[in-house]
């Protein structure tokens, strides 16, 4: 027996952050985030998402964020399913394929083949998706911007519509929530739909 891996994605605005500390909260699990959850997780973060690092590759940036990826399963992660804790991440392995993947064209394939190098193989028992439409989200964003963010609206549409995609294609593991509500409407939404998923888990 090991805990349950779940992780919360969605567009920049959508929410997701609020949700995945609620949805932690609610579930008695550990929160964590990406890219980021380890000392040197967040240094690369603050690289990666740092406006000044204008230059930076989008190999390179695809590379940095699974170095972090690596630490943060090593390091937090896998230890805490192994003592049969409940982990919730703030996004993971299918924010590289959506952001990287599909946003950079960088190829889904390659990027989801380089994120299971980085995790050893570790996927999300459960994903849930925070679906909001771009008018939605680009108002939530705000106009104080990181670097991935100000990547402009047709980035940020191929990474609504992979996610859209991805949780087609795997109803089994993605669980989508329209984002559009308040916060607690969502989260009740949210925590409802995880529950009847951990009980059909548990089941089979
Ligand atoms: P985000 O989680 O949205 O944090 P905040 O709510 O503080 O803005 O920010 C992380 C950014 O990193 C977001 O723009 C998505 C990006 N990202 C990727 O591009 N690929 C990844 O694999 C991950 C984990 C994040």
């Amino acid at each position: 027996m090991t805990g349950y891996l779940i992780t919360v994605e969605g567009p920049d605005g959508s929410g997701k952050s609020t949700q995945a500390r609620l949805l932690a909260e609610h579930l008695g699990a550990i929160y964590t985030r990406e890219p980021g959850g380890t000392e040197l997780g967040e240094k690369l973060r603050d690289m990666v998402l740092d406006p000044s690092s204008e230059g930076l590759s989008d190999r390179a940036e695809a590379l940095m964020i699974a170095a972090a990826r690596a630490q943060h399963v090593e390091e937090v992660v896998r230890p805490a399913l192994e003592q049969e804790k409940n982990v919730v991440s703030d996004r993971f392995l299918e924010s590289s394929v959506a952001y990287q993947g599909y946003g950079r064209g960088l190829g889904p394939e390659e990027i989801l083949d380089m994120s299971i190098f980085a995790t050893q193989g570790l996927k999300a028992d459960l994903i849930v998706l925070i679906d909001v439409d771009a008018p939605l989200a680009a108002n939530r964003r705000g106009e104080n911007l990181d670097r991935i963010e100000k990547a402009g609206d047709d980035f940020h549409s191929r990474v609504m519509s992979a996610y859209r995609t991805m949780a087609s294609d795997d109803p089994e593991r993605w669980i989508v929530i329209d984002g559009s509500g308040t916060v607690d409407e969502v989260s009740r939404q949210v925590i409802d739909q995880v529950e009847v998923r951990l009980e059909k888990h548990a089941k089979d």
